[in-house]
């Protein structure tokens, strides 16, 4: 498939700020996008913005990505309207209040349903599909926090973690089928999901973010740090030894 050709663009968690403004730039190329959330009046909206955006063709499905059945009905539809799919972008995912929901299991339990078993069992449902079509990328939005168990945040650190290394096996098994498997590690992005959150200089709007995993994607990266000044900073996290790290107020 060219660069310049229409893509079949499927997105997952599509009211996402981050999804949001990818959509957007795949409308922009007037693209086809299939968008799968939760709230359909956000979808339908999201709809006819990104039809005045020039995008070809836009439909949209409710999905709780919880829900086994509905998400295995959805994305057989999804398969079945648009033929076939140059990109499917996994966005969805929640950011836990670690303290508040520490050694409640049935929480703890919550959260790695949503921000990494939902996942995997999407990427079970896509990939014999992409293998079997040769072509394409899967995105998935994975996170730095991924990269280490910090004390404030291990719950969900431990499910990206756990998303990441699933993609890093996924990529080489669907390497000889010529997919591209891209994990998308970013930073702090303002949007809902950080509301409450003070704001600095490692800041960034979902806008850039989108810019970067649109530019991994075409020059089909593996892993990519959003923005890219995260990866040295990672490295030196992920350098840390052990007993000083356990001590460090992360
Ligand atoms: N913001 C950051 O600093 C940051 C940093 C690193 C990684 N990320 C990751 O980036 C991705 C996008 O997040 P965002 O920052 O754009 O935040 P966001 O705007 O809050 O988007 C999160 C989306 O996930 C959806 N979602 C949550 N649970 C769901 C479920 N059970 N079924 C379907 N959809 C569900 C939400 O749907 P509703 O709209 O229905 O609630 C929401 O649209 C997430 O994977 C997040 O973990 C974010």
């Amino acid at each position: 498939m060219s660069e310049s050709s229409v893509q079949n663009i499927l997105i997952i968690g599509a009211n996402s700020a981050i999804a949001k403004a990818l959509a957007r730039r795949h409308a922009r190329k007037g693209d086809t996008l299939y968008l799968l959330a939760r709230d359909g009046d956000a979808l339908e909206q999201q709809k006819q913005d990104l039809l005045l955006r020039g995008a070809a063709e836009i439909h949209t499905d409710r999905l709780d990505v919880n829900d086994a059945v509905a998400r295995s009905e959805c994305l057989d539809k999804a398969w079945q309207t648009l033929g076939h799919i140059d990109t499917a972008l996994l966005c969805h995912g929640t950011l836990p209040d670690q303290q508040a929901i520490a050694h409640d299991w049935e929480q703890i339990h919550r959260e790695i349903e949503t921000n990494a078993l939902s996942t995997l069992a999407i990427l079970c449902h896509l990939a014999p599909r992409f293998r079997e079509q040769s072509q394409g990328c899967i995105a998935v939005i994975s996170s730095v926090a991924g990269d280490r168990g910090r004390k404030s945040n291990y719950v969900y650190g431990a499910a990206k973690s756990m998303v990441s290394r699933y993609l890093e096996g996924l990529r080489g098994e669907l390497l000889p089928a010529g997919v591209h498997v891209l994990d998308i590690r970013p930073g702090f992005v303002d949007t809902p999901m950080t509301a409450e959150f003070d704001k600095g200089l490692l800041w960034s709007k979902p806008q850039r973010i989108a810019a970067i995993i649109d530019r991994a994607i075409s020059r089909r990266r593996d892993v990519v740090y959003a923005p890219g000044f995260w990866r040295p900073i990672m490295l030196i996290i992920r350098c840390i030894p052990e007993f000083l790290f356990k001590r460090l107020n992360l």
